[in-house]
């Protein structure tokens, strides 16, 4: 049987447990509202179930190009155009031009670099993604400096497909080693028999194609300057690559009215 001063302390402990649940419900951190033109904007949005073709931050439809950037990447006359008289597979919605305001408003409040960046499928060419494209950015801009015999080799593994296998600055989940770190760790002989027969025991292919002598060489310095500069490309990767992961909560676009 329940003693009633256990009883009163369970009531407590429950009433406890919900205060803290309410608390930690209404203080998620929430961006600064949309305008009122935002606002209608975003009706404007749903009305015309545009997120069916097109996405913010990678979610909603594939038939038209993410537009979580659009508001830097569209300008306001090819976006009247688009919205009066569509383009392609975008349907002619003849919006009036208070509309297409609200919509702009709307675009621009979505469009939050501080927040994410979206997929950019029609995005500008060289727009920085992920850490393998801010690491062959890196790396092109220093090749592009003083690269020497290493651009020549840095050439040679893009056409190879090193990359599915090898990670930059960590080991990747099928055991593939950093490749910056290989000139310290092997001497000149074990990588050139690596890149001549590779590990296959050990799940390491022979390059295909084979890299001729003098394209061997080229890898070799190329390992040499990646060793050297380790810590400047890394920095610099960090700061071109884009974070993917974006806290929900903060965008406007979740919150109905
Ligand atoms: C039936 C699918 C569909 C719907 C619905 C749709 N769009 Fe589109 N939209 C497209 C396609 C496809 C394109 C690419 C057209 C082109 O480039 O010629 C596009 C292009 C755009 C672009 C230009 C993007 C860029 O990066 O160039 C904007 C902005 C845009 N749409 C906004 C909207 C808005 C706002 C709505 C809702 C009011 C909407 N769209 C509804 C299919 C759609
Ligand atoms: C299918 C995956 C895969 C591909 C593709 C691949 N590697 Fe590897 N590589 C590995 C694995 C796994 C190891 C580690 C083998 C071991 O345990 O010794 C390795 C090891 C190496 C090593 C020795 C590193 C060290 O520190 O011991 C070098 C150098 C290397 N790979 C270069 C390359 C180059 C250059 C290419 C492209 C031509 C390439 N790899 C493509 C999986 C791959």
């Amino acid at each position: 049987m329940c003693k009633p001063l256990w009883k009163k302390r369970l009531l407590a402990v429950l009433v406890l447990c919900f205060g803290v649940q309410t608390m930690l419900v209404y203080s998620d951190a929430r961006s600064e509202p949309l305008s009122e033109v935002a606002l209608n904007g975003r009706a404007l949005w749903h009305r015309h179930a545009c997120q069916t073709c097109h996405q913010f931050y990678g979610q909603g439809g594939f038939l038209g190009p993410d537009l979580t950037n659009a508001a830097s990447r569209v300008d306001s006359a090819r976006l009247v155009s688009l919205l009066q008289v569509g383009s392609g597979q975008m349907p002619a919605l003849h919006l009036d031009e208070t509309e297409i305001a609200a919509v702009a408003a709307f675009l621009e409040g979505m469009d939050r670099p501080d927040l994410g960046r979206g997929q950019l499928r029609l995005g500008r060419e060289g727009e920085p993604g992920g850490i393998q494209s801010a690491f062959d950015r890196a790396v092109t801009e220093a090749l592009s400096e003083d690269g020497g015999r290493a651009t020549a080799g840095y050439a040679a593994l893009q056409t190879r497909p090193c990359a599915i296998c090898h990670f930059p600055f960590r080991q990747s989940p099928v055991g593939a080693p950093d490749l910056s770190m290989v000139a310290d760790r092997l001497s000149p002989d074990s990588i050139t028999a690596v890149l001549t027969e590779g590990r296959p025991q050990l799940g390491m292919p022979p390059p295909i194609p084979a890299l001729t002598e003098e394209e061997r060489a080229g890898v070799m310095a190329y390992f040499e300057f990646l060793n050297v500069r380790r810590s400047a490309l890394e920095a610099r990767a960090s700061e071109l690559s884009v974070r993917r992961s974006l806290d929900w909560r903060a965008l406007p676009w979740w919150e109905y009215r």
